[in-house]
């Protein structure tokens, strides 16, 4: 299982980038962490990030071929980009949006998601662990349909 982890704009300045919102931790150790956890979860995490919205654009297009999902921290385009839910779309992979912050709680604008209606599901507000639980949420999503797609019982414990 492939999971393409995609990173929105300015999150390459995580760890400097307004802490008291975001917290410490670096692009580098949310995809470290996630990486650790594919390999326990026998996925890969396959991670991208770009502050051009084209070159997520491109990104999607390209590895819909070989990824399973997506996870996607949108960050500000998830609340401004048609764009960006029109490529997730077009990859016809079952997505997850997270967010470290919760845009909820923040100011109005960051309340609406273009991609939340369409997502598997939402984390947000749990900073690193946002990621970390989307992931697990969306590879076992991803099982559950492989169970569904072979026709066979779900295996008993
Ligand atoms: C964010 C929340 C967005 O509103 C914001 O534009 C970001 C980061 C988050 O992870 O909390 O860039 O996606």
């Amino acid at each position: 299982m492939r999971i393409a982890v995609v990173h929105g704009p300015n999150l390459n300045l995580l760890g400097v980038r307004e802490p008291e919102v975001y917290g410490t931790a670096t692009l580098a150790d949310i995809d470290a962490a996630l990486a650790e956890l594919a390999e326990e979860a026998g996925a890969v995490a396959e991670a991208f990030q770009s502050n051009s919205q084209g070159a997520i654009l491109d990104y999607l297009a390209n590895a819909r071929d070989r990824i399973d999902g997506v996870l996607i921290n949108p960050a500000g385009l998830g609340h401004t980009s048609v764009a960006l839910l029109d490529g997730l779309l077009a990859t016809g992979k079952p997505f997850v949006e997270v967010h470290l912050s919760n845009p909820a709680s923040r100011e109005r604008f960051r309340r609406h998601s273009f991609l939340a209606p369409a997502a598997v599901g939402v984390v947000a507000g749990f900073g690193v662990d946002s990621y970390l639980s989307g992931f697990r949420c969306l590879v076992n999503h991803l099982a559950r349909c492989g169970e569904a797609d072979s026709g066979d019982p779900p295996a008993r414990r």
